[in-house]
C-alpha cells in the first residue's frame, strides 16, 4: 500500500522503520517540487510488518503541470504493485460547526476548478470515491483510537490563491465541506488504475470568510504540526487494519 502526504503532513514518514529514501530528483522524468511544506521524496519502509510506500510531497495543477503529470506518482505506485492508496491533504474547513484540526474522510468531490478537461483521458465516468471497504476501516480505526473523523465532500479549487469568501459561500451551498487544491486528479488516476482509494483531509484552517481574518499558508503548516500525532495515530490504525 501507499500513502501520499499533503502539505505539512510529511513528517508521518518518520514512523516507518527500515527506511529507503528515494529523492524525487533521482527518479527519471519525475516533476520538480515548488511548494513549501512538501519535502520531495519517496520513502519505502515498514509500519509494523506492513511494507508501505510514502510520497512526501505532491504536485499541483496550479504549479503549471498537466493533469497527467500531477497524477504521475499514482501511475508509478500502481506500476510497482500498490493495491491500496491513502491520499491525504491539507484543506480549508467550510463548516462552522467543525473545528480546525479535525480530520475528514472524503466521501465525494466537487470539481470547482472549471478546467476544460473534456479531452483528458483520466476522466472516468461516475464517482470514483471511495473504497467502501477502506472507508469502513477508517471509521473503525478512528473509533478505536477515539479520534473524531468527520465525513464530507472535498471541493477542488485551482489555486494557488485561496478561495474568496463569496466562492466559499457558493461551495457551501453546493454541499462542500472542505476545500483544497489537490487530490482530485490523483483520485481519478487511482480509480483508473483500479486501486482502492481512501481520501483524508486535515482541516488546517477555516475557509475564507468564515473568520474575520485573512488566510495564510503558515497557518496550514502550523495546524499540520499541531495535529501530526493524531493524524499519525489514525493513519497507523488504518494501515494495520488494511493489512489484517
Ligand atoms: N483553501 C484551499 N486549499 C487549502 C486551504 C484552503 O482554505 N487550506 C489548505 N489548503
Amino acid at each position: 500500500m501507499a500513502i501520499i502526504l499533503g502539505s505539512g503532513l510529511s513528517e508521518f514518514a518518520e514512523n516507518l522503520s527500515n527506511r529507503t529514501i528515494i529523492p524525487y530528483d533521482r527518479i527519471p522524468h519525475y516533476p520538480k517540487l515548488t511548494v513549501p511544506g512538501h519535502v520531495g521524496e519517496l520513502v519505502f519502509g515498514y509500519l509494523n510488518q506492513t511494507p508501505v510506500l510514502v510520497a512526501r510531497g505532491r504536485f499541483h495543477y496550479y504549479e503549471g503541470y498537466s493533469l497527467e503529470t500531477v497524477a504521475l506518482p499514482v501511475r508509478l505506485l500502481a506500476r510497482v504493485g500498490v493495491k491500496a492508496l491513502v491520499i491525504t491533504n491539507a484543506a480549508g474547513c467550510v463548516r462552522r460547526d467543525w473545528q480546525v484540526g479535525d480530520l475528514m474522510l472524503i466521501t465525494g468531490h466537487l470539481d470547482y476548478t472549471f478546467i476544460d478537461n473534456a479531452d483528458d483521458p483520466q476522466i472516468i465516468s461516475g464517482e470514483p470515491y471511495h473504497s467502501d471497504e477502506l472507508a469502513a476501516i477508517a471509521r473503525e480505526a478512528a473509533s478505536t483510537e477515539g479520534i473524531t473523523l468527520r465525513e464530507g465532500v472535498y471541493s477542488w479549487s485551482l489555486g494557488p490563491t485561496f478561495e474568496t469568501p463569496a466562492e466559499i459561500r457558493d461551495i457551501r451551498r453546493l454541499g462542500g465541506a472542505a476545500v483544497g487544491m489537490s487530490t482530485v486528479p490523483e483520485i481519478r488516476a487511482a480509480a483508473d488504475e483500479g486501486l482502492q482509494v481512501l481520501g483524508l483531509s486535515c482541516l488546517t484552517n477555516y475557509a475564507a470568510g468564515i473568520l474575520d481574518q485573512p488566510l495564510n499558508h503558515e497557518e496550514v503548516l502550523e495546524t499540520g504540526q499541531r495535529v501530526k500525532h493524531t493524524f499519525a495515530r489514525l493513519l497507523m490504525a488504518i494501515i494495520v487494519k488494511i493489512e489484517a
